[in-house]
């Protein structure tokens, strides 16, 4: 219910529409404060500050919900398909069959990338990072598709969406091809999306490669768990970038760049080479827990805490029940696995974690799933990416329908006051 908040600021009374969401969640609109009061809000790191209205993402970190456009991570999870989800979150409801069929159709005739792009790529190192490759590699592919930032064309962004969700699997499997010396595939357009995503990573043309259907399962799964998280990080960059007019290909590969920080989605990554520190160290995690607390050391435990969820990550609770699940199905015993069980229960029972509300993250167990798919350890931000891709476009396209306005932050000046230039030679 819409009420009013009441803010007194130099003696004098001023009131402010309060704003409530369809779960409930409230909010004060000050968006003529400034003008009113000369005043701004001062907010480092968005801690209270709402930068939009959504109608795709709800989460309550409180009670560890997450669902997209109304449907509960488990349910999806359990029971749909990536690009089922990626229709969901993009067009706000789940397919009809004949939508589906449009929708995968329309992906499986775009997976192939212009060969140019293929120049670009290849004057990268062997050993650059995938996740700075697929940034520039999405934001090159606006020189692909001019019409994407050329405001007298015909509006073309639903192709420009097909191309990203179709392409984009297709680039990131050629940083791994060529991280590994071995020739690049093309996409095979008979084979459903996840599929044809692990046809490009593993098939070599020296032998039959079949998609083994537990990997294809399980790759589905954690694509859907990452699809969309509302205003996080990368996501409000692409939004950000694009409140500018800027093109798609560019928001997004700004939201890639911004995903790739380790406090972001590169945690996946650097969870995967902490657990292996604790086992080369000999195990011990409480060595590592203690690191963590100190302050000093400026060592933190990754994939723990979140932003938003103070009680559990609901991701993080499907990821580890599938760890189990899938490890057994493929017979794969990964020591790590065991290790970072013993990690999170020492965490979970230490006073310095439960005090503050931190708690396993969606990046926790997800890198010891992509190790037992085959992933090498720098891809998984990539994965991450690729899941993550559907949120983003929706979060544009929304972005865009809304009409919002440039993304412009204010601040409060600490610099230096009016002073006099003075000459070079006089300093
Ligand atoms: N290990 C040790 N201490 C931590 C950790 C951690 N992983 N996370 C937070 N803290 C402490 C932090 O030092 C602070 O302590 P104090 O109150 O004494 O100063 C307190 O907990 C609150 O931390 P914060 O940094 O103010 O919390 P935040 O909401 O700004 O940061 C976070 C959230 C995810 C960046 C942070 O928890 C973190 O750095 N985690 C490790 C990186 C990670 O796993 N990131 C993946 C996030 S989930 C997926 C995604 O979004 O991509």
């Amino acid at each position: 219910m819409a009420g009013t908040a009441e803010i007194i600021l130099d003696g004098k009374t001023y009131q402010y529409p309060t704003i409530e969401g369809t779960e409930g969640e409230k909010a004060i609109d000050i968006a003529k404060l400034r003008d009113e009061t000369g005043y701004i809000t001062i907010d480092s790191g968005y801690k209270n500050t709402g930068a939009t209205k959504s109608a795709i993402t709800f989460l309550d970190g409180e009670l560890g919900i997450l669902h997209y456009r109304g449907y509960s991570i488990e349910d999806l999870a359990e029971k749909a398909n990536f690009l089922e989800v990626a229709y969901l979150l993009i067009y706000g409801e789940l397919p009809t069959t004949e939508q589906y069929s449009k929708f995968e159709h329309d992906i499986r005739t775009h997976t192939i990338v212009n060969e140019d792009m293929r120049r670009i790529f290849n004057g990268f190192p062997v050993n650059a990072h995938p996740m700075g490759v697929m940034s520039s590699l999405v934001s090159a592919m606006s020189g692909f598709y001019p019409d994407s930032y050329d405001d007298k064309a015909p509006d073309r962004t639903e192709t420009h969406i097909i191309r990203l969700l179709a392409k984009f699997p297709t680039l990131a499997t050629w940083c791994y091809k060529k991280s590994h010396g071995h020739p690049i595939n093309y996409p095979k357009n008979s084979l459903d999306y996840c599929s044809n995503f692990l046809h490009m990573m593993f098939s070599l043309p020296v032998e039959d490669y079949h998609v083994d259907p537990i990997v294809s399962a399980a790759l589905n799964k954690l694509l859907i768990l990452h699809a969309d998280h509302e205003q996080n990080c990368s996501t409000s960059t692409v939004r950000l970038v694009g409140s500018s007019k800027a093109n798609i290909y560019s928001s997004i590969s700004a939201g890639i760049s911004a995903l790739w920080g380790p406090l972001h989605g590169g945690a996946n990554q650097e969870v995967i080479e902490m657990l292996e520190e604790i086992k080369a160290d000999g195990g011990d995690v409480m060595k590592f827990v203690n690191k963590a607390k100190d302050k000093n050391s400026g060592f933190r435990l990754m994939g723990f805490g979140h932003r938003v969820y103070k009680n559990f990550d609901p991701r993080a609770r499907i990821i580890k029940k599938a760890a189990d699940d899938i490890l057994g199905k493929l017979g794969v015993n990964d020591p790590v696995l065991e290790i970072a069980k013993g990690l999170e229960e020492a965490a979970l029972h230490d006073d310095y974690f439960v005090s503050r509300k931190l708690y396993p993250n969606v990046d926790f167990y997800s890198g010891i799933i992509y190790r037992a798919l085959g992933i090498p350890t720098n891809m998984f931000t990539v994965m991450f990416a690729l899941g993550r891709l559907p949120g983003w476009i929706a979060q544009w396209k929304e972005m865009r329908a809304n009409k919002e306005p440039i993304g412009r932050p204010r601040q409060i000046y600490t610099g230096a006051t009016d002073r006099p230039f003075v000459p070079m030679a006089e300093r």
